[in-house]
């Protein structure tokens, strides 16, 4: 960890970052000198990556809550102002889907469920936090999207609810990347590929994952550290004007 870090001095809310992209993503940030809150709805476990980020020198804080509520939302947020005072980087890491399906058998709780959780929560949270990124006339918003929004790969059956969501969130990027620009504020997203979590591993046996590397141009899978540093990246002053991008890192899986 650093204080000297490309983001020095920076204070980041990062959500879904008990697990998975969005805890590497908590990560990167934080060794690169951001005071880090960590958002999920399990306490106990984003506190044990703020512990160990706090053990390795960094600064983060754990916060309990379901980013698809509204007053949780709210409630976090004024967690971190009290605590930081303002907001510079809004990285919105909550998705996913359970379960896959046709048309016919996707449920209208399934459409429901997950639209808000990859969708809406980008809503609020980003809404929750424009203002005190406007009053400083500075800030960054990330989305976590997916290649899943571009366009249908051979590596994955995109269930049709999170595929649309997914794209719904780009779409959200860009316009909100034009009404924020006057306040000096990007809105991007960055869209990653199959990634092999521990979630995502659970499912797939070793011929899985070759035969998935073996679709891709570049035959390999992306790792949680290739869209970590891509946000960093994007968080950074040296992207200062990148602003309603979706900037893919998928090793060529879609390419758009
Ligand atoms: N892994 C992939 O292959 C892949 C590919 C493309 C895009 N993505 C995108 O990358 C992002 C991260 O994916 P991942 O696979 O790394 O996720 P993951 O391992 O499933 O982790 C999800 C995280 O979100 C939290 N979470 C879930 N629902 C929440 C809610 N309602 N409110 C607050 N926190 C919530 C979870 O913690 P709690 O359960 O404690 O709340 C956990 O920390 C998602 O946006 C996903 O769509 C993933």
């Amino acid at each position: 960890m650093t204080a000297a870090g490309k983001l020095a001095g920076a204070i980041a809310i990062v959500t879904g970052a008990s697990e998975g992209i969005a805890e590497t993503i908590a990560r990167t940030l934080a060794r690169e000198g951001a005071s880090v809150a960590l958002v999920s709805r399990s306490l106990p476990r984003v506190q044990r990556v703020a512990h160990d980020i706090e053990a390795g020198g960094g600064t983060a804080i754990a916060l309990q809550a379901d980013v698809t509520r509204s007053h949780d939302v709210r409630v976090m947020v004024d967690a971190v102002l009290a605590r930081w005072d303002h907001v510079d980087i809004l990285v919105n890491g909550v998705g996913g889907f359970s379960g896959h399906g046709s048309i016919l058998e996707t449920s209208e709780e399934d459409w429901d469920r997950v639209v808000a959780l990859n969708m809406k929560s980008a809503f609020l949270c980003s809404q929750a936090v424009v203002k005190s990124m406007m009053g400083r006339r500075t800030g960054r918003i990330v989305n976590i999207g997916s290649q899943a929004a571009s366009a249908p790969s051979p590596q994955s059956n995109s269930f049709l609810p999170y595929a649309a969501a997914k794209a719904g969130l780009i779409g959200f990027t860009k316009h909100l990347a034009k009404q924020l620009g006057p306040f000096g504020i990007t809105v991007n997203a960055v869209s990653p590929s199959t990634t092999l979590t521990p979630r995502a591993r659970k499912n797939r046996d070793a011929a899985t994952i070759e035969r998935m590397k073996s679709q891709n141009p570049m035959r390999t899978l992306v790792e949680a550290e290739d869209t970590a540093e891509a946000v960093l990246f994007i968080a950074s002053k040296e992207a200062r004007y990148i602003t309603g991008i979706n900037l893919n890192v998928n090793a060529g899986t879609v390419i758009t």
